[in-house]
Parts: C-alpha cells; sequence; structure tokens
C-alpha cells in the first residue's frame, strides 16, 4: 500500500499502531499529530526515521492536511480529542477536532481519491443497562452522552454520508477502552496505576458499578490492519474482546497486582451523566474478516501495563502532578 499517513500518531492508539505496522508491515508512514498534551513524540522514538516521519500540525489545517494526503496511499485517523471529562470542561476543541478536522480530511481524500479508515469509539452508542443482555451491534442506534462522544458520533456520520454521496472509499470501526503502554495518565487504568506508584491513593468515580468492555491496544491495532487491508468498502466494523468488567474490580485487581490492599483507595465525585456499560459484540468483524483476540487474558496484559508504566517513569513522571492538581480541582 505504500505511504500511509496517520493522525493522532503520537497519542496513546495511534503510537501502538504505527508500531504494529513497523513491525508487521512495509508500509512507510507519516504522522500528522498537533502534539496536543495527550501526545507524546517520545512514544515514536525508538522507531526507525527512514519509516516513521513526524508532522507537527493540526487535522482541521485544510493545506496542509490536503498536501499529506495527496502523497499519501490511505489515511487512518486517529487524530481526536478523547477524553470524556475535559469535554464536560470545555467542549471548544472536540467540536473542531473531531468534527472539523474529519471533515477537512474527508474532502482532501475525496479530492485525490485516497483510502480512508475512520476510528472511532463504542461511547457513540450510549450506554446499556447493567442487566441487559444486549450488546452494542453495527445496527444499534446512536445515542451518546457526552460532548466528546457526540463529537465522535457526529464524524462517524460525516464520514457515512462522504461514502454515499461521494463515493469515497472509507470504513469505520467502533472500538471498546483500550488499555496498554503509552496511555495518557489522565485515563482510569494509567491513572490508578502511577497513583499507586507515587504513593497517592486511587480514585473511583462514585460506587465504582460501570462497566467497560476492555481490550487490549494491540488488538485493537491488529483489527484496524485487518479492516485496513480487506474491509468493505463503506462498512462499519464494531472491535471488542469480550472483556466486561466494572471499574470497583478493575482497580482492585491492579491494587492486588501492585502489592496493595485491596480497599486502600478514595471514592470521588461522579463523572456527570456517566455511561453505566459499554459492551461490544464483534462477530462481523470476526466472522467476515476472521480477526480473533490474541490478548485476552486481562491479568497478564495488565501486569504487563503495570511493569511498563513501572519501567519508563520518564515518559509520565513529569505530567503527574498538574493532572492530579486538574482532578483535585474538579473534586476527582
Ligand atoms: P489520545 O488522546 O491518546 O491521542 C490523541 C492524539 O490526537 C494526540 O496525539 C493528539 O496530539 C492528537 N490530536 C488531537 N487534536 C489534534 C488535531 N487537531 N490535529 C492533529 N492531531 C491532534 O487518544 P487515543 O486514546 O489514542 O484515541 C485515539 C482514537 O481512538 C480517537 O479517535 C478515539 O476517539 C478513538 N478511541 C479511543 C479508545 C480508547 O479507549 N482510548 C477507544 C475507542 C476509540
Ligand atoms: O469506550 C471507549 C472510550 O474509552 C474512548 O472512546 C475514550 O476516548 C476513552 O477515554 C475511554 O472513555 P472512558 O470515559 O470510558 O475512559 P476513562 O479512562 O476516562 O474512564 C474509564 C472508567 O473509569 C469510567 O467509567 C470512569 C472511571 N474513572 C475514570 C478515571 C479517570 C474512575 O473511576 N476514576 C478515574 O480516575
Amino acid at each position: 500500500m505504500g505511504t500511509i499517513l496517520v493522525t493522532g500518531g503520537a497519542g496513546f492508539i495511534g503510537s501502538n499502531f504505527v508500531h504494529h505496522l513497523v513491525e508487521h508491515s512495509d508500509h512507510r508512514v507519516v504522522v500528522l499529530d498537533k502534539l496536543t498534551y495527550a501526545a507524546s513524540a517520545s512514544s515514536l522514538d525508538v522507531l526507525p526515521g527512514e519509516r516513521v516521519e513526524l508532522v507537527q500540525g493540526d487535522v482541521a489545517d485544510a493545506s496542509l492536511v490536503d498536501d499529506l494526503v495527496q502523497s499519501s496511499d490511505a489515511v487512518v485517523h486517529f487524530a481526536a480529542e478523547t477524553h470524556n471529562d475535559n469535554s464536560l470542561a470545555d467542549p471548544s476543541p472536540f467540536v473542531r477536532t473531531n468534527l472539523v478536522g474529519t471533515y477537512t480530511l474527508l474532502e482532501a481524500v475525496r479530492r485525490h481519491s485516497v483510502r480512508f479508515h475512520h476510528i472511532s469509539t463504542d461511547e457513540v452508542f450510549g450506554d446499556l443497562e447493567y442487566d441487559d443482555p444486549a450488546k452494542f451491534t453495527e445496527s444499534t442506534p446512536y445515542n451518546p452522552s457526552s460532548p466528546y462522544s457526540s463529537t465522535k458520533g457526529g464524524s462517524d456520520l460525516l464520514v457515512r454520508a462522504w461514502v454515499r454521496s461521494f463515493g469515497i472509499d472509507a470504513t469505520l470501526s467502533n472500538c471498546s477502552n483500550n488499555y496498554g503502554p503509552y496511555q495518557h495518565i489522565e485515563k482510569f487504568i494509567p491513572r490508578q496505576i502511577t497513583n499507586v506508584l507515587t504513593g497517592r491513593r486511587p480514585k473511583l468515580y462514585g460506587e465504582g458499578r460501570n462497566v467497560r468492555d476492555w481490550i487490549h491496544v494491540a488488538d485493537h491495532s491488529a483489527a484496524v490492519e485487518l479492516i485496513l487491508d480487506r474491509g468493505a468498502r463503506g462498512q462499519t466494523y464494531l472491535i471488542g474482546a469480550d472483556g466486561e468488567r466494572d471499574n470497583i474490580t478493575v482497580l482492585r485487581t491492579i491494587l492486588r497486582l501492585m502489592g496493595r490492599p485491596e480497599d486502600e483507595f478514595d471514592h470521588v465525585r461522579d463523572r456527570p451523566g456517566h455511561d453505566l456499560r459499554y459492551a461490544i459484540d464483534s462477530s462481523r468483524l470476526r466472522e467476515e474478516l476472521g480477526w480473533e483476540p490474541q490478548h485476552q487474558d486481562f491479568e497478564s496484559g495488565l501486569t504487563a501495563t503495570i511493569e511498563w508504566y513501572q519501567e519508563n517513569r520518564q515518559w509520565w513522571e513529569e505530567q503527574k502532578a498538574a493532572v492530579e492538581t486538574g482532578y483535585a480541582e474538579a473534586g476527582q
């Protein structure tokens, strides 16, 4: 396929995907990333310069995007504002990056007839009751709860409209909660690991009964590569690895694996509008494209993730105090 433009490739999932492409393909990768607070250019440092180029820039910059898309064979679009709590405090960058940024890319791939894969989230479907036997499927109606998830839902609809009206060659995927290395410490799992590593008490929103459907980021990367290669034009694929767990169970597991008492944490203010439960039915991806997750042992994935944060303190340590000050100001 030649050159792949990866937007948001200095963020958590994007950088893991770039590592995956370097390891599992011959593609050249150009990363377009604004390098916001959520990015870490150093996540790409160990990769060979002749395979990976980092361009600092905004996906809403039409001229830059046009140049980069024109010289690419495919675009995988990860770039987004991604943290629900931030979207409640200030939705504006979410609207600009997630909606205007996606629109800007769509116009460029339309002009230059370039293959496009759009990365999205299970949060576009809203949430499920705890006892609902149903899971999200590709035909679940959209019902997003937060400014973040509504802008992601809007971006998905833009992609579908550009497929239908302009015939662009695009696919979409909606994945559940990822965990693994290089995840920003504002997010639940790395926040709690780094709380323990810095002598702070972990923080659980509300009672911690909310359920997330955890998938290792390496399984997400493999699924995206497969969809990019073999996905049907215009099709949406849900990505999930049957990893439903409530937050209090995940937190107690982290504490146990780190040798701490399982009740050594604080309950803090709950997130307004907090989605109760996500659960993905990934049958289409498994049956039509033959994808299977390879990292379903959550405890061993979590152990490796804890070790990664222990061994890579320089990657996160400088940000820790400021992240926790921000949370403390919000009562979380
Ligand atoms: P992240 O916050 O770790 O990284 C986002 C990256 O996008 C950062 O490097 C940031 O600098 C970049 N970015 C932000 N605004 C930009 C702009 N205007 N122009 C260019 N770059 C910009 O996010 P993540 O968790 O890696 O999520 C990546 C994608 O996957 C997002 O689209 C997100 O909605 C989706 N997703 C995430 C999860 C999850 O569990 N984290 C699950 C499903 C889907
Ligand atoms: O489902 C996919 C989504 O997963 C992605 O689209 C988002 O980009 C990604 O951020 C993630 O969203 P969540 O809101 O589920 O992730 P977060 O890590 O913020 O929180 C996970 C759960 O843990 C959620 O129920 C809130 C809770 N939580 C979070 C933090 C940061 C806590 O209990 N304590 C915390 O300190």
